[in-house]
C-alpha cells in the first residue's frame, strides 16, 4: 500500500505505473501457457489428413478452410474452431497438430484430436460390427501425449510447472461412438447402452491426465446432434411430434442430453476424488441450442439447419454429394449459416460456442482465463 502523504503522482511515477499496469496486462494471457486438446473433427486441426487417412480425408478439399486460412488445412469447417478461438483468447498461437510436427513446434500446446475418433477403443465397435473411420482412439491420444511429455519439458519438476500452467481440452468426444452406430441402424435403446462405457472412457482419460499432473480440464458435452442436418435428412420422419419447435429431432436431442448428464455426473464424482484439479464442464449443448432457438437474432440468417456447403435436399446435406466433392456447392457467405456441411457448424457458429464458453454462463465453473487480475478466491485452487 502507498504511503499516506501527497496524493498527486509525480509524472516519472505515473509512467512507473503504467508500464506496470502494462506488463500485469501482459500476463493476463500467461495465466494458461499451454493448450493440450483430445477430441474429434470438432478440434482435428489436421492430425486425420495428416494420417493420410485418404477415405475419409474430405476436408482436404475446397471449400474447406476458405473463410479465414483460404486453404483446407484438415479442420472440418470454412475457418477457425472453437479450439482456436481459445488459443486466440490465450494469446498463444493456433495449435499444430501431433501428427507431422516436431517437438520444437509444441511448446504451446499440442493438438491430439482426430476427425472421427471415438471415445471408445476400436475393439468395442469391431466386437460389435460397427465401422469407424479411425482407430485414433480417446486412448490412443493419450497414448501420444504420455510419449511426448518427456521431451516437452527438461525434469520431473519443470514438467510440474509446465502441466499446472496447461489447460486440457478433453473433447468433445463420444460423439462418433454414436454417429457411427445411429447411421449403421443401431437403435436408441442400443446406443444408451453403450452411454455408460463412453463416459467411462472419458473418465479414465480425465483421470490419467490428472496422474500426468494435469490440474485444469474443460471437459465439453455433445452437442443437440438431432439439429444436425445429416441426421435430420438421414433419419427423416413422417410424424411431426417427433421434431421440435426448431425442427429438430426431439429423441436425438434427448439422446445428447442423456449423454450430457451423466458425463456431468462422472465430473461431479471426478471433482471430490481429485479436489486439487479444477474439472470444467462446458455445456456445448446449450449453447449450441441458442443457434437453433434464435437464428436471426444472432445474425444467422441463411437458416440454422441447412448446411452451407452440401449437394441439394432439404437441408442441403446429401450422402452422394457431400461437401467438398463433385455436385456440391458452398454459399457465398457461411457466416449466415451454422452449419457448415451437414455435419460441423462455421467458423462463426463455433464463434458463437468460445464466447458463450470464454465471457457467457455456459461452463461450470466459470473458466477465468483472466485468472492473474481476478484470481479465484477458493483457497485449494492452484491459482491462488
Ligand atoms: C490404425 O490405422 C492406420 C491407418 O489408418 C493403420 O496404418 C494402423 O496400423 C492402425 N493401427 C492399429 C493399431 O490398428
Ligand atoms: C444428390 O446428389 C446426387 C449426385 O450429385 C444427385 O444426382 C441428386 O440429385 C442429389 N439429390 C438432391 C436431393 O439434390
Amino acid at each position: 500500500m502507498a504511503s499516506s502523504g501527497s496524493t498527486i503522482m509525480s509524472k516519472p511515477t505515473l509512467i512507473t505505473v503504467l508500464l506496470l499496469l502494462l506488463v500485469q496486462i501482459n500476463t493476463i494471457t500467461g495465466c494458461y501457457t499451454s493448450l493440450f486438446q483430445f477430441g474429434d473433427s470438432l478440434a482435428d486441426t489436421g492430425n486425420l489428413l495428416l494420417s493420410r487417412n485418404d477415405e475419409h480425408s474430405y476436408m482436404r478439399n475446397y471449400p474447406y478452410g476458405e473463410t479465414f486460412f483460404k486453404r483446407p488445412t484438415g479442420r472440418c469447417s470454412d475457418g477457425r474452431l472453437v479450439v482456436d478461438f481459445i488459443a486466440e483468447a490465450l494469446g498463444i498461437s493456433l495449435m499444430p497438430p501431433y501428427l507431422g510436427h516436431s517437438n520444437q513446434d509444441f511448446k504451446q500446446g499440442v493438438n491430439f484430436a482426430v476427425v472421427g475418433a471415438t471415445a471408445l477403443d476400436l475393439a468395442f465397435f469391431e466386437e460389435k460390427g460397427v465401422h469407424v473411420y479411425t482407430n485414433y482412439s480417446l486412448g490412443v491420444q493419450l497414448e501420444w501425449f504420455k510419449q511426448l511429455l518427456p521431451s516437452l519439458c527438461a525434469s520431473p519438476s519443470r514438467c510440474r510447472d509446465m502441466l499446472s500452467n496447461s489447460l486440457f481440452l478433453v473433447g468433445e468426444i463420444g460423439g462418433n461412438d454414436y454417429n457411427n452406430p445411429f447411421l449403421q441402424g443401431k437403435s436408441v435403446q442400443e446406443l444408451r447402452a453403450i452411454v455408460p462405457h463412453v463416459i467411462e472412457a472419458i473418465s479414465s482419460t480425465i483421470t490419467a491426465l490428472i496422474d500426468e499432473g494435469a490440474v485444469t480440464l474443460m471437459v465439453p458435452g455433445n452437442l443437440p446432434i438431432g439439429c444436425s442436418p445429416s441426421y435430420l435428412t438421414v433419419l427423416e420422419s413422417e410424424n411431426k411430434d417427433d421434431y421440435d419447435a426448431n425442427g429438430c429431432l426431439s429423441w436425438l436431442n434427448e439422446f445428447s442430453q442423456f449423454h450430457n448428464q451423466l458425463l456431468q455426473n462422472e465430473l461431479n464424482r471426478l471433482r471430490e476424488a481429485h479436489p486439487h484439479a479444477t474439472i470444467i464442464y462446458a455445456d456445448y449443448y446449450n449453447v449450441a441450442m441458442e443457434l437453433y432457438q434464435f437464428p436471426n437474432k444472432l445474425g444467422f440468417t441463411g437458416g440454422a439447419l441447412t448446411a452451407c456447403c452440401g449437394g441439394g435436399g432439404p437441408y442441403n446435406y446429401n450422402v452422394s454429394a457431400k461437401c467438398g466433392y463433385q455436385g456440391s456447392t458452398a454459399c457465398v457467405d457461411p457466416s449466415l449459416f451454422v452449419n457448415w456441411d451437414g455435419v460441423h457448424l462455421t467458423e462463426r457458429a463455433y464463434n458463437h460456442i468460445s464466447t458463450g464458453i470464454l465471457n457467457g454462463p455456459f461452463t461450470t465453473p466459470r473458466i477465468n482465463i483472466g485468472c492473474i487480475l481476478s484470481k479465484p478466491q477458493n483457497d485449494d485452487h492452484p491459482y491462488s
